[in-house]
Parts: C-alpha cells; structure tokens; sequence
C-alpha cells in the first residue's frame, strides 16, 4: 500500500504549528511555535495578539516542518488543518494558511476537529491501540467523556457544565500568585503541598452522570482564600494547590471510571493539556491497574496543542474519503 503523507496546520488558540505524519502513526516533524510568554503579562490569551502572531509565524512554522521531515510540499497527499472550535480569528490563520496551499498545489484539503485531534494523539506513542475505547479529553477549552466508536466516529457522554479543567487550573493559579499558564505551575507546587490539607467540594451534577462542573470548586478555593485574609492568616500556597488539584483529579477519576464500568470499555485514554498532569496520570494509572484497564496517554508534548496530532486524525478521516472545498471556514465552536 501507497505511503500517505500528510501536512498538518494548527493554530486554534496560542501555538502556531504545524507537522508531517505519515501513514496516521509516524510523526516525521512536528514545529510548535508558542506564544505563552506574549501572552504571560496579560494573565491569559488575547485573541486579538494571538491572530496577529499567527500571521507572522504561519509560513515559517510550515516550511520548517517541511524541512526538519526531509520532504517538499509536492510529496504531499494531503493539507490537514483544524477549522474549530477555538478562537475565530486564530482558526482563520491556519484555515487560510492550508486552503491557499492546497488551491496553489493541487493537493487535497482536510479539516479537522480540534478535539478529534486531541483524542487521536493517542495513536502516535500507542501503535496498537485502535478503537472502540473511552478517552477523557480535558484541556483549556473543554472537558470531555468520549465514546471512541471508530476512527471518526465519536459520542461525547459527558461535558462540563460551566468552566472546562484547564480553565479551573489556570483561573485558581492566577488567584493563588502563581500566574499563567497555571495548570503546569499548580501541577509542580502541589509536589510540595499536603492534598489533604483543606477539603474542597467534589461537584456533584444530578441528573447528567458524566456531567462536570468546576465552578463550585473555583469559587470554593476563593472563598477559603478570603477567609484566610479576614482572618489575618496566610494560605499556603503549595497546599492549596495540592489539595484543589487532587479535587479536580477525584473528580475526573471517578467519572470515568463510572463510565468505563457502565460502558464496559477495557481500554481508556486520556487526552488534551490537562493530560500532561502528573497527578492524574499517577492516580489513572493506579486505578486502572486496579481495576485491569489498558491506560494510554500521549507524551506531555502530544497533549497540549500541536500540529502531529491534527496530522493523525485527518490522515482516518482521509482514508474514510473525507475533502474540503475552498469554502470551508472556520467554526468555532465546532461540534465533534
Ligand atoms: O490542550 P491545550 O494545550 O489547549 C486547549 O485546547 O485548550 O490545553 C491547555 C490547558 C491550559 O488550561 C493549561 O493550564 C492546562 O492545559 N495544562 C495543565 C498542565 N499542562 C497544561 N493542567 C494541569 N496540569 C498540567 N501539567
Ligand atoms: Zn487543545
């Protein structure tokens, strides 16, 4: 069978990418270009900073994955890009970037799903997993149980309600001094904190079962940091870290694995920034050795956003015969 090599595009929030995947699995280069410290001084992503930095770096990022894989453009079979969900004008950079590629050369247009890609980075470190299996996709953006049916082919069974997990870790780090991006920073304090130090609530959403709401949490560690205040104490800081994080991680452990028990799926992965966190890929691995579930993750790299990964799942949805026309758009708030 004919190698299929695919130039893949990303730039849904604040990474520039883009990658060469062959054949869904090997990941021949992968550029990341990060805006994190751009956008550091304002305590979260700017869109409108975040569209302009894509115009600068788009070309660039896309002849380097070129040249760091040893290929040229012609030697590719298809121009994948995410169209959404994220923000509207940093999708339209990469959505413009792939069409006005794909118009010049010939080469065949697909757009991806950004958490589809998500999900599908999976597939790079894990060669023998395939579906159907249960992913938990957690990041800035979204936090989501998904039912794997077959490559493209998904069913979301939980989501959150309110503020996704990334959001959570990054808006309790602003409020506890540690600043932005706040899911890696909260990750390293909580090595030094007691996780048992202050218990906060464990949300409950009644009537969805794989539902999540981190809201509650996030205004439950606000309020014990004002308490702390009125009462002329210092919150310390590495504990309230440890302990807001492992609320997160119980949380998403035992939904899941509600899920995996209802489902009756053998194999779990879990996918999207959040993923990256040492605390719950720790606690997943010890439940799911307990329980005798196949865990899989992607590498820390693999979690947060990136170009392979959009690489990977557009080559499935290339196979399963999916074309965009030059009117495809960026949607962002996309359905999976
Ligand atoms: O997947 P991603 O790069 O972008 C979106 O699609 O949203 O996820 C970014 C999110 C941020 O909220 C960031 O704080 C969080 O992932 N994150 C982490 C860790 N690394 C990144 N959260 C917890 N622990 C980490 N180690
Ligand atoms: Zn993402």
């Amino acid at each position: 069978e004919k190698d299929i090599s695919i130039l893949a595009i990303e730039s849904s929030c604040d990474e520039t990418a883009a990658a060469v995947v062959r054949n869904g699995r090997e990941v021949l280069s992968n550029v990341i270009d990060s805006q994190i410290a751009l956008h550091t001084e304002y305590g979260g992503v700017v869109p409108e900073i975040a569209s302009r930095k894509h115009i600068e770096k788009i070309n660039q990022v896309i002849e380097k994955a070129l040249a760091d894989a040893d290929r040229t453009l012609s030697q590719m079979d298809a121009i994948a890009v995410t169209y959404g969900p994220g923000l509207v004008g940093a999708l339209l950079v990469g959505v413009s970037a792939a069409k006005a590629i794909s118009f010049a050369s010939n080469i065949p247009l697909v757009g991806v799903h950004h958490i589809e890609g998500h999900i599908s980075a999976n597939y790079i470190e894990n060669k023998e997993l395939k579906p159907p299996f249960l992913c938990l996709v957690v990041s800035g953006g979204h936090s989501h149980l998904v039912v794997v049916k077959d490559y493209g082919e998904y069913e979301i069974i939980g989501r959150t309600r309110d503020d996704a997990a990334g959001e959570a870790f990054d808006k309790v780090a602003r409020a506890i001094g540690l600043g932005y991006p706040g899911g890696p920073k909260i990750d390293k304090v909580s090595r030094e904190g007691n996780p048992d130090a202050i218990h906060f609530p464990r949300a409950k959403v009644g009537d969805a079962a794989y539902d999540f709401s981190f809201s509650g949490l996030k205004s439950a560690v606000l309020n014990y940091l004002n308490s702390c205040q009125m009462k002329g104490e210092e919150a310390v800081v590495a504990d309230v870290a440890a302990s807001f994080q492992k609320a997160v991680i119980d949380v998403l452990v035992e939904h899941s694995m509600d899920a995996i028990a209802k489902y009756g799926y053998k194999k779990f992965a879990i996918a999207g920034g959040v993923a990256s966190n040492s605390g719950l890929r720790k606690a997943f691995e010890e439940t799911c050795a307990r329980e005798g579930i196949d865990f899989y993750h992607p590498s820390p790299l693999y979690c947060t956003d990136n170009a392979a990964m959009i690489g990977v799942a557009a080559y499935y949805e290339y196979r399963n015969g999916v074309r965009h026309g030059f009117d495809l758009n960026a949607v962002p708030n996309l359905k999976l």
